[in-house]
């Protein structure tokens, strides 16, 4: 047997999820990731690289908490939200059991389903990117986590809260339910955070990857009640965040960190405003979609042509032309005024 052969059925079966570094591109525009378009300035503070570091370093937890309004038993810090997802699927679905998604949604959801052998169920979003109670019901047998993604990436869009109390509702004693905040300073008011008194069953996907413009730096969270955190806690590798990570990390969530993270989504919802304003003036446009997030959803009479015509410009967008319903959609991250402006000049030359 071949070594691919030897491995697991289900990785011999995986299709990697196809993230904007995968797919790659040769730029010097990037709206792809959504990513914040500049980097913050940070000097290490901790030099000791011979010790094993903390397993949950105390700084970063307890900024953490502070910042998300939570005691520091309702913070797990994980390598990225990405290791917060799978940690979650691994520590609470059996081999029989499945996970629930709505599509178009995060690729890692299914991906991290996958990779650990659990089945999938999916219950598409409504035309209107909600939640449809009814079938998410329906469905729910088997199922021990449901993911919801609030704002939702790629579309932009919140999910009702009425209808996040509602799946609450019946998923209690059955199911985890998961909402990621990835995006969720850019409409804070939205955090689901205050129901966690609520629900022992709900779990809060965080990141710094995004409104505290930390990408590169793989750092996020999960917020949950504490029996929940002590269950991830058993699952997680020993030494998950390298020392700089936590250093970087704590200064990031210090005052200073958290009144530039704000300076921050206030420019970038300027920003959106500016590009959604633009875009609104393109014939070869046919729908925007109201984004609450850091990136726009844009349906183009040609997705492809206006993809492949700023692709060829160094222009790098994230296609969605394969995502569920999303047929001629591009999603464009909220990068520089000037990367705006090269964008919707690349895009009113597109013939
Ligand atoms: C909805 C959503 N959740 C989670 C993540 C993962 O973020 P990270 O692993 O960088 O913290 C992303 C990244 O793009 C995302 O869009």
């Amino acid at each position: 047997m071949t070594i691919s052969q030897l491995s697991k059925k289900n990785v011999q079966a995986l299709t990697p999820y196809q993230s904007a570094r995968r797919l790659g591109g040769n730029g010097d525009v990037w709206l792809n990731a959504n990513e914040y378009p500049t980097s913050p300035n940070f000097n290490l503070l901790d030099r000791t690289f011979n010790r094993y570091p903390e397993a949950q370093p105390e700084s970063v937890v307890n900024g953490y908490a502070a910042y998300a309004g939570v005691k520091p038993e309702n913070v797990i810090v994980t390598r990225g939200g990405d290791e917060s997802i799978e940690l979650i699927i691994r520590a609470f679905c059996e081999a029989n059991e499945s996970v629930l998604y709505c599509p178009p949604t995060y690729g890692m959801y299914s991906v991290s389903a996958e990779t650990c052998g659990i089945a999938l169920k999916t219950v598409p979003l409504t035309a209107d990117f909600q939640l449809n109670l009814a079938e998410i019901e329906a469905n729910l047998a088997g199922v021990k986590v449901v993911f919801v993604c609030s704002p939702n990436n790629p579309t932009g869009t919140l999910v009702n809260r009425a209808d996040l109390i509602q799946l609450l509702e019946m998923t209690k004693g059955k199911a985890i339910v998961v909402v990621d905040e990835a995006y969720i300073e850019f409409c804070p008011e939205a955090t689901m955070v205050n129901e966690l008194a609520n629900f022992p069953h709900l779990a809060i996907v965080r990141t710094l990857s995004k409104a505290f413009a930390l990408a590169g730096l793989r750092c996020g969270f999960t917020l949950a009640n504490a029996e929940l955190i002590n269950v991830l806690q058993k699952v997680i590798a020993p030494y998950p965040l390298p020392v700089p990570v936590s250093d970087i990390a704590a200064q990031a969530l210090q005052t200073q960190g958290l009144n530039e993270m704000k300076q921050r989504v206030a420019e970038v919802l300027d920003n959106r405003a500016w590009l959604v304003e633009e875009l609104a003036k393109i014939s070869s446009v046919e729908q925007i979609f109201a984004s609450e997030a850091n990136y726009v959803l844009v349906k183009f009479q040609d997705g492809e042509k206006v993809f492949n015509a700023l692709w060829q410009q160094g222009i790098i967008l994230r296609d969605q032309h394969k995502a569920l319903g999303l047929q001629n959609c591009i999603r464009i991250t909220i990068g520089t005024k000037s990367e705006l402006e090269r964008t919707i000049a690349a895009i009113k030359s597109v013939q």
